[in-house]
């Protein structure tokens, strides 16, 4: 790959391309990089390369001659080297937003020239004639583009082969699939009092895994909310095939309901820690929550217990009257073994008469959400706040949504 850059400052970005790893990838032709003077490019004695904007206001405008001229000189030098048009981005902070995707998009570029703008702009003109795209490294202004061109640089020359290939504790993290990285830990084991998270010293590298797993998750979700949905959204599940020691049985007998009602409260107190005061999460008992599920059969909910070798682990309702699938909750100790996605699946195969299954849930219930979005559900526009009353005993105003999922009747499928 070939990467220029049109700038006033080329000795700076010129230093930055040819330091560190990028400078050894440079060093074994992994790609080569060009850093271009506007000014070099200039027609007036005084070799000036900005003037005041048409129309007034404050700052100078760069001229569209000097960068036209520097890019037609880069179309040369490429067509030189029997490489096609270059294509030609304009940094600046009006441009479209810059992520890992187009940096991808970019990397597949044979050549790509990068303008930097300076003071408070470009002249349209030459952004019109000779920009393909203008593109912004985020919602900040810079004093110039330089900095914006480099972030692009680096992140599209650390995606060509090669260039982290030996930098081996880099490759993993070059592959990015819209999750934040989770945390990372080296020696001491222990510092300033502070211990690595035992699991890393284990050398269970399944464990190790799932729990980095976790963690990138929980900071997606938490950190970034808008990654995290649309994670969810573009990584739909599947759920895993039942084991033959699993069942899932209508709840009848007593013995039943207070097996229900124990996984129900001790998994209810577990996913809704974080929105509830401590007092208002010690009501939720055994026995209150079968109070409640007592009161929702009345109401026409059916309940259904799963148990994996004869031992009940967690549990799922669903209201024919309405088409409302609730209380999945899965015991603490099951969890991370695909039985939510499970038991969500069997639910929905319960409602065949409903086009429209829905769920209500809390929106600090992270991971609830998560699986519901993975599994087709998307949240219906306008849902009511809880409560009022619910807002005395819940720590932050919390909103409960409301997910809907469409699914085909069975007839419908055989069509
Ligand atoms: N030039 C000034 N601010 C910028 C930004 N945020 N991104 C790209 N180029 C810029």
């Amino acid at each position: 790959m070939r990467i220029d850059i049109v700038t006033l400052f080329p000795e700076l970005c010129d230093s930055f391309l040819h330091a560190s790893i990028l400078g050894r990838a440079a060093a074994k032709n992994l790609f080569e990089a060009h850093c271009h003077q506007i000014r070099d490019y200039t027609k007036n004695k005084q070799k000036q390369t900005d003037d005041y904007p048409y129309g007034g206001g404050c700052g100078m405008v760069l001229y569209a001659q000097p960068i036209a001229d520097c890019l037609r000189e880069v179309q040369a030098q490429c067509a030189a080297q029997g490489r096609g048009r270059p294509h030609v981005v304009f940094l600046t902070a009006a441009g479209r937003p810059y992520n890992e995707g187009v940096a991808r998009r970019l990397a597949a570029c044979d050549s790509l020239t990068l303008v930097c703008g300076h003071y408070e702009g470009i002249d349209q003109r030459v952004i019109d004639a000779f920009g393909d795209e203008e593109l912004s490294i985020g919602d900040y202004v810079l004093t110039g583009g330089e900095l914006a061109s480099l972030v692009v640089a680096d992140s599209v020359l650390r995606l060509q082969p090669g260039v982290l290939a030996e930098e081996k504790g880099y490759q993993e993290e070059s592959y990015w699939d819209g999750l934040l990285e989770y945390p990372q830990y080296t020696r001491p084991e222990i510092w300033e009092g502070r211990p690595v998270p035992s699991v890393l010293l284990t050398g269970d590298h399944t464990r190790i895994d799932a729990w980095r797993a976790k963690q990138s998750h929980a900071r997606t979700a938490e950190r970034r909310p808008d990654l995290y949905e649309e994670w969810c959204r573009t990584h739909p599940l599947t759920p895993a095939r039942w084991k033959r020691s699993e069942r899932a049985a209508l709840v009848r007998t007593g013995e039943q309901l207070a097996a229900a009602a124990q996984i129900y409260s001790e998994s209810w107190q577990m996913s809704h820690r974080e929105a509830c005061t401590p007092d208002f999460l010690a009501e939720h008992t055994p026995e209150a929550m079968r109070q409640r599920l007592e009161a929702d059969r009345t109401a026409g909910w059916a309940f259904y217990l799963h148990s994996t070798a004869g031992k009940p682990d967690a549990i799922v309702g669903v209201c024919h009257k309405t088409g409302e699938i609730g209380r999945l909750y899965v015991s603490p100790a099951a969890q991370g073994r695909g039985i939510g996605a499970k038991l969500l699946a069997f639910a929905q195969k319960k409602l065949p008469e409903h086009t429209r299954t829905f769920v209500t849930v809390l929106e600090t219930n992270r991971p609830a959400i998560a699986l519901y979005l993975r599994m087709g559900y998307r949240e219906e526009a306008g849902t009511p706040a809880v409560s009022p009353e619910a807002h005395q005993t819940f720590t932050n105003r919390v909103r409960e949504q409301k997910l809907v999922r469409t699914q085909l009747r069975d007839s419908e499928m055989d069509d």
